[in-house]
């Protein structure tokens, strides 16, 4: 099973995903371990409880963002992961960390990129007026969510949706979208080309349209 590490700053809700993805012995990856740079996150309390080696860096401790980067991609190398998944982590890392990991680090980001980069992609929706949105997994360039797109699933925007109302709709298709996007890639079904993806064997990745 391909070994993921997972990188988290809170709730942890897509992690929570990813650990019952894993719970199926059928599926193709698992979570080596949950790192995380805020003690206080939800996201390692579900790691806990699931059972799973976790670590806590606090970014504070670290004189710059590369010496922080270099104590997580230590403890990523002990863990012998192959594919490092961001679920809901908040730290921008630097050019040598997004190099040392090309092509074998992923984000999901909560709109249908390259709309809506950046924070709070739900308001920015709605402020567009767009009448569909979604969630997008894509694998980590430099650019701030930018980089080849593995996954993307698609939800209405309605009439009376608000900030949260629509993160709550997208955040379930983020759900169903990341174990997608992970068993795709641990399936070796996932080839970069360029800015974009191929994606072999049938079925094409558009996961639930809620
Ligand atoms: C998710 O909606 C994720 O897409 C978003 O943060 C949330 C984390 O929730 N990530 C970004 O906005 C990254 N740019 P979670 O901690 O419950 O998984």
């Amino acid at each position: 099973r391909l070994k993921l590490g997972v990188l988290v700053s809170g709730r942890g809700s897509n992690l929570q995903a990813l650990i019952d993805a894993c719970r199926d012995p059928a599926f193709p990856a698992e979570i080596a371990v949950v790192i995380s740079n805020r003690a206080d996150a939800q996201a390692i309390a579900r790691a806990e409880a699931a059972g799973i080696a976790t670590a806590v860096i606090p970014h504070r401790q670290f004189a710059s963002r590369a010496d922080f980067d270099a104590a997580v991609d230590a403890r990523l190398r002990q863990a012998e992961v192959a594919l490092v998944c961001l679920a809901g982590f908040m730290r921008l890392l630097t050019t040598g960390f997004v190099a040392a990991w090309f092509d074998r680090m992923i984000n999901i980001h909560p709109s249908l990129l390259p709309s809506f980069k950046g924070l709070h992609p739900q308001q920015q929706a709605i402020d567009a007026g767009v009448r569909l949105s979604g969630c997008t997994v894509h694998y980590v360039r430099d650019e701030m969510d930018a980089g080849p797109i593995i996954v993307q699933a698609m939800v209405p925007v309605l009439p009376d949706d608000d900030e949260s109302r629509l993160a709550d709709r997208i955040l379930t298709a983020e759900h169903a979208a990341y174990p997608l996007a992970v068993r795709l890639i641990a399936d070796g079904r996932v080839t970069v080309s360029g800015e974009r993806t191929l994606v072999s064997g049938g079925g094409w990745p558009a996961a639930p349209v809620l």
